[in-house]
């Protein structure tokens, strides 16, 4: 394929170095097929549906009771320590559910299914009573989760549903739609999106396909900025906006870094602004700053946002290299959970009456309707996220002891 010099169907990319002239439709393909490796990596989940329950025709789940050994014995199992934040929920619900005497195994399964399940198994036959746990696959922990509950143990999904299975008798978590809606506000509000109808370019980082919590992030940001991507008012130079197109495998920072230097590298030549990356949380913002530090030409400060409230990214919000993040308040997230926990140990079927029997300080809701699983809606406890920028991070983050800084001014978690 020969190309003359000023022939404007050609163009250049640079992969790994190399310069590659190619018809601008051959890179659309090349693009998304190049994209598409990237995201393949973690797309095996079945989505929530949003269908009524099938008719479950399986025999009904027949519970044997649980023996009364004189221990009560908690199995809190973690996703994975490479995300900040799961070390902080793994030790608030330990400590918290030691306090209340009951014996906990905590483990974490380092982002692998097969480590969970084996996790999982090991606290089953460590005589188990209730498991409290955070999917590293939503569909992907059934079997294991059916046994058990068939011998009685009680489950509670931890932050993120667990899918396609009658095997869970609650839900804990923040309102998750709001986590995206929240994202979106802070874009529309540092755009000027209301005020000016000048188009802005923005791109989307979301999170991994098979957290059942990442669809819902995406679907508050999506709705919440909808009316401007249709209005033509943001646009997406890449075009892509999809839910997978746009995913996360395993929230990487690595993945999240390498998708959106390609992206630069393709879409953003000389002079082409960018204005807005949406990053459903602060790992994947992590690998979009550095991206950005690395291979975006404009002078601008991108609008970058977050979630978790992660240290690394409190350090790079009071530098402005990020825009802003959702804070979870975890312990609150920890303190709903063993109360639940405890409840349904002492035999009781909570409902909204938790909430007032608790008589928590800060806001809970009981939802019965949003959390379908595919086999059932599970019954669920939602917390309320908070947006922080620079301009709340010491009132919501300092001045409440959620994060400390020490001689030096260095930030630490506070127990
Ligand atoms: C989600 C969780 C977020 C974030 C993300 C990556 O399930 O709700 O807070 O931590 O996982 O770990």
């Amino acid at each position: 394929m020969h190309k003359s010099a000023n022939d404007k169907s050609f163009i250049s990319i640079t992969v790994s170095g190399t310069i590659i002239y190619m018809k601008n439709i051959m890179k659309k393909i090349f693009m998304t097929t190049l994209i598409l490796a990237l995201i393949l990596t973690g797309c095996s989940s079945t989505p929530q549906s949003t269908e009524a329950p099938a008719e479950d025709t399986t025999a009904p789940e027949v519970i044997t009771p649980r023996p009364d050994d004189g221990r009560t014995v908690v199995g809190i199992s973690m996703p994975d320590r490479l995300l900040e934040r799961w070390n902080r929920d793994g030790e608030f619900l330990k400590d918290q559910f030691e306090s209340i005497g009951c014996e906990v195994i905590l483990e974490y399964a380092n982002n692998l299914i097969d480590t969970q399940t084996d996790n999982l198994k090991m606290m089953i036959a460590s005589g188990a009573d209730l498991l409290v746990v955070t999917a590293v696959d939503g569909s992907a922990l059934s079997t294991v989760l059916e046994d058990a509950h068939r011998n009685g143990v009680k489950i509670i999904a931890y932050d993120r549903l667990i899918m396609g299975t009658n095997a869970v008798d609650y839900y804990v978590s923040f309102d998750n739609y709001k986590v995206g809606v929240l994202q979106a506000d802070y874009i529309i509000a540092d755009l000027g999106l209301k005020t000016s109808k000048d188009p802005k370019n923005i791109e989307f980082v979301t999170g991994d396909p098979v957290d059942n919590n990442a669809r819902f992030f995406y679907r508050g940001a999506m709705d919440t900025l909808k009316p401007y991507l249709d209005s033509g008012q943001l646009q997406v130079p890449s075009s892509q906006s999809g839910f997978y197109e746009t995913s996360t495998a395993q929230w990487s920072t690595d993945i999240a870094q390498q998708r959106l230097q390609i992206i630069l590298n393709s879409y953003y030549p000389e002079g082409t602004r960018l204005d807005a990356v949406l990053c459903a949380n602060d790992s994947t913002a992590v690998g979009v700053t550095r991206a950005l530090e690395a291979d975006y030409t404009g002078r601008n400060t991108v609008v970058v946002t977050g979630q978790d409230a992660d240290i690394s990214n409190i350090y790079n919000i009071l530098e402005g290299t990020q825009s802003m993040t959702v804070y979870k308040h975890l312990k609150q997230e920890s303190v709903v959970t063993v109360t639940l926990g405890q409840d349904i140990l002492e035999g009781n079927e909570p409902a909204e009456d938790l909430i007032d029997r608790a008589g928590w300080d800060f806001d809970c809701s009981y939802n019965v309707t949003d959390y379908n699983n595919g086999n059932k809606v599970v019954p669920s406890y939602l917390l309320r996220p908070i947006a922080i920028s620079a301009v709340n991070i010491e009132k919501e983050l300092f001045k409440t002891g959620y994060y400390g800084r020490n001689s030096a001014g260095l930030i630490y978690a506070t127990k």
